[in-house]
């Protein structure tokens, strides 16, 4: 795992854009895995600025997402399948048909976990992997002992997640108690992933997913099993981060981080 700080929100979300967009220009066939959530908003309009302005190309591109509520319809402007079309999918270039969520409506859910496995493997994975990270230190919505190994699968959401998405619904006495996520298991087989994390509410839990013990308390965790691990915060989500001042050496000094400083 490495950790990139930069001086605000707003360019450490350029920071994920512009290596999203790098890996989708070395490989336009790119399978891109995709998170939402509010941090988010901000690398995809970004997104939006390089497909507009440098003509990035999402036309052969594939991409799967984290999660998706249970018992929401894809025109439901709470669920996941619209935050994605408003935010990204429907304003760049990419065949919709080539951006999957699971199906939260789905009448048999576990066969909708089991073809969402099935469909990932077909498309050989995904490349690059982009998390959020929830207030309990989740990663899709893996809540509280999430195992390492797990699959996707519908989780009932956790306390402090339904308190964290709750203002995000218009009534919120009418948030899906239950989503169908990514498991642990799932999200470590992408060959590259990339969480970003900003704000000073997620210091802590920052420091706890990246320099913690691993556990399944908090799923973040296991990323520090994956062999590239790249996470990127903000100044204000590193505040309580001990090896601060290496990782910003990293950044400042690494060939590999050459091409975005
Ligand atoms: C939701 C998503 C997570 C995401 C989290 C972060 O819970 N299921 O995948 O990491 O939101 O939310 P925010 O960026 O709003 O803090």
């Amino acid at each position: 795992m490495e950790v990139i700080i930069r001086p605000d929100a707003a360019a450490a979300s350029d920071l994920v854009a512009r290596i999203i967009a790098r890996e989708l220009r070395a490989n336009p066939h790119l399978v891109l895995g995709l998170a939402t959530g509010r941090t988010m908003e901000r690398v995809y309009a970004r997104l939006l600025e390089l497909h507009r302005e440098e003509g990035l190309d999402f036309s052969l591109c594939t991409t799967f997402n984290l999660d998706e509520y249970v018992g929401l319809a894809p025109s439901d402007r709470h669920s996941y399948r619209h935050y994605m079309n408003h935010h990204l999918l429907l304003q760049v270039n990419v065949d919709l048909r080539n951006t999957h969520l699971p199906d939260g409506m789905a009448s048999d859910l576990d066969a909708e976990c089991l073809g969402y496995e099935r469909l990932i493997k077909k498309f050989n994975g995904i490349d690059l992997q982009l998390l959020g990270l929830g207030r309990a230190g989740h990663i899709g919505f893996n809540e509280p002992l999430s195992a390492l190994h797990s699959r996707t699968r519908v989780k009932a959401l956790s306390p402090t997640t339904l308190e964290q998405n709750a203002p995000l619904f218009r009534d919120a006495s009418a948030m899906p108690r239950r989503a169908i996520t990514m498991g642990v298991g799932t999200i470590l087989e992408s060959r590259r992933c990339l969480l970003l994390a900003t704000g000073k509410e997620k210091a802590a839990i920052v420091a706890r997913a990246v320099e913690g013990p691993i556990t399944s308390m908090i799923s973040a965790t296991a990323l520090q099993l994956h062999p590239r691990c790249t996470v990127i915060v903000d100044e204000s989500a590193a505040g309580g981060l001990e090896g601060a001042d290496y990782y910003r050496w990293l950044f400042d000094n690494e060939p590999e981080w050459e091409p975005y400083r």
